[in-house]
């Protein structure tokens, strides 16, 4: 295993380790930061997580594989979350997804060549008295619409908003 992660993140890891009397509760941290470090959760990161927790490689792989915010490919700078589930769904949530799908150029699921964004179909996202809605980064897009889609587009390409930023 060739990674190791950053000054920083060894720091917040001791840190969360030091709260806890088990490491478990750390593992969704760590994986945070092992997100931040390496941009997405390749293996030799997961595995670095689990030595680094002294916990089994097959608990931090199924974190890590069990929630949408772990990536374990390469995205873009900013990940775009459209929520299509009931609510959004009923007050237009499709037609905006295939409005991001269009002025992106690539289909959920898909990251744009140049790297600037990853398109997903997500699930609730806990906003639904503004459906429908996105997470675009570290910011929620509320009471979307179709034609909004180039502005929020444009603002993103001059602002990105990588979710790393969160941890
Ligand atoms: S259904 Fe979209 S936020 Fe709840």
């Amino acid at each position: 295993m060739s990674l190791e992660f950053s000054a920083d993140a060894q720091k917040k890891i001791a840190a969360l380790c030091e709260r806890y009397p088990t490491k478990q509760p750390v593992v969704m941290a760590a994986l945070h930061l092992a997100q931040k470090d390496f941009g997405h959760l390749s293996d030799d990161a997961l595995r670095l997580v689990a030595s680094t927790l002294g916990l089994p490689y097959a608990h931090v792989y199924g974190v890590a594989t069990f929630y949408t915010m772990y990536r374990r490919e390469p995205s873009g700078k900013t990940t775009i979350r459209m929520c299509t589930n009931i609510s959004c769904m009923l007050r237009g949530g499709y037609e905006v997804l295939a409005a991001f799908e269009k002025h992106l150029g690539v289909k959920k699921g898909g990251t744009t060549p140049n790297k600037l964004f990853t398109l997903i179909e997500e699930e609730c996202i806990a906003a639904c008295a503004n459906a429908p809605c996105a997470i675009a980064g570290t910011s929620y897009l509320l009471d979307l619409t179709p034609d909004q889609v180039p502005t929020i587009i444009a603002d993103l390409e001059k602002r990105p908003s990588p979710e790393s930023e969160v941890v």
